[in-house]
């Protein structure tokens, strides 16, 4: 007599249909972690925006890309046309960076532009809530102006990292 038949558990050590199907679950959710960690997105070049280049999206050509930046970066708002087109409101936001402008709720002209110099605690924070709340779930981010990639002095800014980023999205036209 082997061990196994002097067992009186000896049914315990053969695999049963339900020890099997576990098997190969787990086997499928290894795997599945496995594919998750090899396509890890790969860090992608941005585009990089010059005023002139944000300039030729200001919404005046139908049928054209409208872009609009804020705290530099350049969001796509071609599907917010109503707000955002030839005859729409906010018109006058777009083609430029106008982070001053939201963080003012401001339509003047000398709002229209990046420069934050000033702002009260309490526009800053306006500003990041439409920054946050409205454009990066709303838009695509198409770029940056180069306030965001690098520091005043020219240096690059180490805290940037488009991946982190909701919607990142390279448009294949560049
Ligand atoms: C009488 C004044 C205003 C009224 C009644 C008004 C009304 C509105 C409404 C109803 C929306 C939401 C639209 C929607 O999501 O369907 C909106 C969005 C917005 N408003 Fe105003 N607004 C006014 C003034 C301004 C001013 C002065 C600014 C200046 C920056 C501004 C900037 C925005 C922006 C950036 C959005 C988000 C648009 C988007 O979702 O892309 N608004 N406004």
């Amino acid at each position: 007599m082997n061990v196994v038949e002097a067992c009186p558990n000896s049914q315990t050590t053969m695999v049963t249909p339900v020890q099997l199907f576990i098997t190969f679950v787990l086997l499928v959710l290894s795997l599945a972690d496995d594919n998750k960690l090899k396509h890890k997105p790969a860090s992608k070049p941005v585009r990089l925006f010059t005023d002139e280049d944000l300039k030729r999206h200001d919404g005046s050509e139908d049928g054209h890309p409208i872009y609009m930046a804020i705290k530099g970066v350049v969001f796509d708002v071609t599907k917010g046309k109503e707000f955002y087109g030839k005859d729409g409101p906010y018109n006058a936001l777009v083609g430029k960076d106008c982070t001053r402008a939201v963080a003012k709720m401001s339509l003047e002209p000398a709002d229209l532009t990046s420069d934050t110099t000033g702002l009260t605690e309490e526009q800053l924070q306006s500003l990041e809530s439409v920054f946050e709340g409205t454009y990066k779930t709303k838009y695509p981010i198409v770029g940056y102006t180069a306030i965001r990639i690098l520091n005043q002095d020219g240096s690059p800014n180490e805290d940037f990292k488009p991946e982190d980023q909701p919607h990142f999205n390279i448009r294949d036209e560049f």
